[in-house]
């Protein structure tokens, strides 16, 4: 794991010279954040479309090629996986396209977009047979039903996205043996203290939830508008990455963290549709009829974020923070601390003395945004970053080119 980082930061230094340049991945990486913010993509989805991308532009480039070659291959191979997913955009990805490639002699340039296309042209066959497509059809527990089971959350009419948790990974074999712990059983201390928990901090009306605490749930809420909480992650990813950074090494970079996103988004929508459990909003309106849980019945709670269409348990958002933490961390090293934006209006930057930090954040803002049990939050940040892990281990085996 440390060889990673340590391989990495010595060839930061030793290609600073050579006018090394990652500005033809990070331009796929702005292209696709904007297709995800335009079309109010949810962050699964997101990290799939983002995975797709940087595998291409990773695969697309040849290693020992001269670095203007390389960001021309991986350039091509952005523009055509971007191309075939948002056509319509044709015009902003064509003129992303002409500064990365223009200083090239046109028969490297010609030799350049074969290489592009035809990687693209694979990851996105093979994409086409993971299972995505599916119909795979999902009924809720009726309103009112035994409590825990997942039931439609008010004005909800359908359930999002249960073919995930039959798609085939992107790296990994499989996920079957990434299981987080089960949700809590209703009555049980831990689900009371959970309940009690979101109870007070998570409604819209809270008393008790301080500024501090609402403009964390805000400020990680990635909501339709945005390129998701995935695509704030990449974000962090840009302000880690040095701008001397080589093509090939940023390359690498998003296509690990994307793919273990994705990877982990598997694994965590496996877990929420084999075992649908209610969200807080069911919890709490409905109840579960014991004493113990009484005082925290309202059938007027309303939590503070919109409840996502689909299970709690794990969380979602917190699958794709673990994931990403993980990645980050093995890159650039856990300690490294930051300053991030966001994209809801009026927030201010974060100031983070690590990145477990801001997935602490992540996890909590869940919590206080009312659509989590606490539980749900920690074995989705967990889950994620066991599946990087194992994603990192993997990716290389299974991707490398022969060196
Ligand atoms: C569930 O049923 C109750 C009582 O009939 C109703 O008030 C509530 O709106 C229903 N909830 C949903 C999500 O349909
Ligand atoms: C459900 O939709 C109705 C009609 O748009 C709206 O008035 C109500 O506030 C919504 N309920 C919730 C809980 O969002
Ligand atoms: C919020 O509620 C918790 C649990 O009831 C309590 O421990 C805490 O002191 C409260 N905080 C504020 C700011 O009211
Ligand atoms: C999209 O986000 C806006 C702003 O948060 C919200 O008002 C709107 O209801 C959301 N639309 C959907 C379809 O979720
Ligand atoms: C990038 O390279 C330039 C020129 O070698 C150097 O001055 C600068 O400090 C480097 N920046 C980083 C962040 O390494
Ligand atoms: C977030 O989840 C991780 C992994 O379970 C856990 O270590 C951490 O304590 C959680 N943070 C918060 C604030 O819940």
């Amino acid at each position: 794991m440390v060889a990673r980082a340590l391989q990495f930061t010595f060839l930061l230094g030793l290609l600073a010279a050579c006018s090394a340049s990652p500005a033809a991945i990070i331009s796929a990486n702005n292209e696709a954040q904007s297709a995800v913010r335009e079309l109010g993509i949810q962050s699964q989805i997101a990290s799939r479309l983002y995975s797709l991308v940087h595998l291409a532009q990773y695969q697309a480039i040849e290693e020992g090629a001269e670095e203007a070659v390389q960001a021309a291959q991986a350039a091509y191979a952005g523009h055509a996986v971007l191309k075939q997913l948002f056509p319509w955009r044709f015009a902003k990805l064509d003129k992303a396209l002409k500064p990365l490639i223009a200083d090239l002699p046109e028969e490297q340039r010609t030799a350049a977009e074969k290489a592009g296309r035809d990687a693209a042209i694979e990851v996105l066959t093979t994409s086409l047979r993971d299972g995505f497509d599916r119909y795979v059809p999902f009924t809720p527990a009726a309103n009112g039903s035994a409590p825990g089971a997942y039931q439609f959350t008010p004005n909800q009419t359908y359930s999002v996205y249960p073919q995930i948790a039959q798609t085939k990974p992107l790296v990994l074999s499989s996920v079957s043996e990434f299981k987080p712990a089960p949700p809590n059983a209703i009555g049980s201390p831990e689900y009371i203290a959970d309940l009690a928990e979101v109870f007070v901090v998570g409604r819209k009306d809270s008393t008790n939830r301080t500024q501090d605490q609402t403009d964390i749930a805000n400020f990680w809420a990635d909501g339709n508008t945005t390129s998701a909480v995935s695509g704030h992650f990449n974000q962090l990813a840009q302000l880690l990455l040095s701008p001397n950074a080589t093509v090939e090494e940023a390359a690498q970079l998003f296509a690990v963290l994307n793919a273990a996103q994705w990877d982990a988004s598997i694994a965590a929508y496996t877990a929420k549709y084999a075992n649908p459990s209610w969200r807080p909003i069911t919890a709490i309106t409905q109840g579960d009829g014991s004493e113990e849980t009484a005082a925290y019945v309202d059938k007027d709670w309303r939590p503070l974020l919109n409840t996502p269409t689909h299970p709690e348990h794990p969380s979602g958002h917190s699958a794709t923070a673990g994931a990403s933490g993980a990645v980050l961390a093995e890159f650039f090293g856990a300690d490294t601390p930051f300053e991030i934006g966001t994209e809801f209006p009026g927030l201010p930057a974060r100031t983070y003395a690590s990145i477990q930090e801001a997935v602490d954040d992540v996890n909590d803002s869940r919590v206080y945004g009312g659509v989590h049990f606490r539980h749900a939050v920690e074995e989705g940040a967990k889950l994620g970053a066991s599946v990087a892990q194992a994603v990192l281990s993997e990716f290389d085996n299974k991707f490398k080119k022969s060196n």
